[in-house]
């Protein structure tokens, strides 16, 4: 398996909790961490494999730092590039939006050409709508902090076995 991009804000709180987690399950070797902050499209083009950390904000949108690469991301080809996104979102507190940041980004880098991986059932979540959701399944990985935190390692643990099969 070739190295994996992990990009997320370095300035969050959760999202960086649930990337170290990654991290940890996947083997400090295997991950490479940069700052979604600051990333450049030379630095997201390096990578192959990528796990995007996007968690939804404003009532169903992106983190204002992902709002500012998606300009450049618009612009990108991503062929030949697989892409797994975790997300954190609020079920009861946003259960019209739950995890909509997920599915924004999810159809972005598909328009751009790449490979989506990482889907995750949504059994086990309760909410009313949700961009990320595709069939029975969402886009992604769904992390709630607030309200299924004792979930959130099991969950990633499951999930990181799930995508040393899917990324190449
Ligand atoms: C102002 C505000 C708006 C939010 N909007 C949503 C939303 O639309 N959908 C959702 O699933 N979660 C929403 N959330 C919940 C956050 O995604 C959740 O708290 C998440 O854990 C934040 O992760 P972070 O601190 O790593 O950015 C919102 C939280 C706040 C404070």
């Amino acid at each position: 398996m070739k190295k994996i991009g992990l990009i997320y804000s370095f300035n969050t709180n959760k999202t960086s909790l649930a990337a170290r987690k990654i991290t940890e399950d996947f083997g400090d070797d295997k991950v490479e961490s940069v700052n979604a902050e600051t990333i450049t499209e030379k630095e997201f083009l390096s990578f192959d494999n990528l796990i995007l950390g996007v968690p939804t904000w404003f009532d169903g949108e992106l983190p204002n730092y992902w709002d500012e690469f998606v300009p450049a991301l618009e612009d990108l080809d991503l062929k030949g590039k697989t892409i797994a996104i975790f997300g954190n979102g609020n079920q009861k507190g946003y259960p019209e939006n739950f995890l909509d940041a997920v599915g924004i980004m999810g159809n972005l880098v598909e328009s751009r050409g790449a490979k989506l991986v990482g889907f995750t059932p949504v059994k086990g979540y309760l909410f009313e709508s949700s961009q990320a959701v595709r069939g029975d399944h969402f886009a992604g990985l769904a992390l709630d902090f607030e309200n299924q935190g004792t979930q959130v390692n099991s969950r990633i643990r499951k999930w990181v076995e799930q995508l040393k099969g899917e990324f190449k």
